[in-house]
């Protein structure tokens, strides 16, 4: 079964018609593209979305390594799941709850909005959305029964909510133009070796004036290399796509994809008011102070006055370019 609210905004990922047919057979639905004749299946109640080319190939083994990765780790099991996440009390989960409500915070949403959880894992964001009132969307890689979106059909059932499912590619969504309100992710943009191609395919899936909100990403400064960071070598080594991008990495492409207003904030920093955001920025110029190039008392000094004659976004800009990696929230906006 597939929603008439789903079916109405799908797209073929091959050749972008909206004009998706969907044959009911008993044992195995499709979608067909009344188009360019590419026929989609499911796998576990959940349309596949994506051609099986070389550009998915690289998708096919991370979601293999999740999998993988997640019975290695002991946590893959269903008996492993956690209806309340991400509002639990240990880590990574207290630091992801704490991103959320920010994100919730910066969305204000009203209820009815149309939203896409992208790289949604299984969906516990999509789940929130829905149980706002809004009708939510969850994609992602993995359609594994047991782990990412197929752990989603257990949620509904857990809380009696219904959200739409898909398997697909972030970065060649499935969806015709427009059809988002907002478009969130969590931690999910650093598993893209395309951040460009991605950003461009949700800006064209959000409405004029619909917003991405992205928050967990990690940050290097721009003193470190992608190969210096270490701290997603389990992830790679199971074919997991793992990125570690700076500041202007994550600024231009979204520039390029058309978003404007755009605010990065800081994990630390995103409740601080203005006036109490400058006082800390002076403190952290001893974390600046451990860079080469700004290694002596005087140089430091100088940039941190120089900081804090900034408006908060540029002072924001220069923090996130030279403080050593912390967690980001990132959002822009579609030009209406
Ligand atoms: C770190 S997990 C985060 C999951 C979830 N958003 C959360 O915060 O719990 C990253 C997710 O992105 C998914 N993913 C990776 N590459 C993707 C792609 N190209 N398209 C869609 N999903 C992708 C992975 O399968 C994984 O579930
Ligand atoms: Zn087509």
């Amino acid at each position: 079964m597939i929603r008439s609210e789903l079916l109405e905004i799908l797209a073929c990922p091959q050749c972008d018609s909206p004009r998706l047919r969907y044959n009911e057979h008993n044992s195995a639905p499709t979608l067909t593209c009344e188009t360019c004749g590419q026929v989609y299946g499911f796998e576990n109640g959940m349309p596949l979305l994506y051609t099986d080319n070389a550009e998915w190939a690289p998708k096919r083994r991370e979601a293999q390594g999740w999998v993988a990765m997640w019975k290695e780790l002991g946590i893959y099991d269903l008996s492993q799941f956690i209806p309340e996440l991400p509002y639990i009390d240990s880590e990574p989960w207290a630091t992801v709850a704490r991103m959320f409500d920010a994100a919730l915070f910066q969305l204000s949403l009203r209820g009815d909005e149309h939203v896409l959880d992208l790289g949604a894992g299984e969906g516990w964001a999509a789940q929130w959305f829905a149980h706002k009132g809004c009708h939510a969307v969850a994609i992602d890689i993995v359609p594994d029964q047991q782990l990412g979106l197929g752990r989603a059909w257990k949620r509904m059932q857990h809380f009696n909510l219904a959200f739409d499912l898909v398997i697909g590619d972030n970065e060649r969504l499935p969806f015709q133009p427009d059809s988002f309100d907002v478009v969130f992710a969590s931690n999910a943009l650093h598993h893209s070796d395309y951040l460009d191609k991605l950003l461009a395919s949700v800006y064209k899936v959000l409405r004029p004036g619909g917003r991405l909100v992205a928050v967990g990403d990690p940050l290097i400064t721009i003193f470190q290399q992608e190969s210096d960071a270490t701290d997603g070598d389990r992830e790679k080594a199971h074919g997991i796509i793992e990125r570690r991008r700076r500041f202007h990495e994550y600024l231009i492409p979204l520039w390029q994809a058309g978003f404007r207003n755009i605010h990065f904030e800081d994990a630390a920093t995103f409740w601080l008011k203005n006036a109490e955001l400058y006082p800390w920025m002076d403190q952290e110029r001893y974390a600046i102070e451990q860079n080469r190039l700004f290694g002596s008392t005087l140089t430091t000094r100088l940039l941190t006055r120089t900081m804090l004659r900034l408006p908060r976004p540029l002072a924001m800009g220069l923090l996130l370019s030279l403080r050593q990696g912390s967690l980001l929230m990132i959002s822009g906006q579609k030009r209406g």
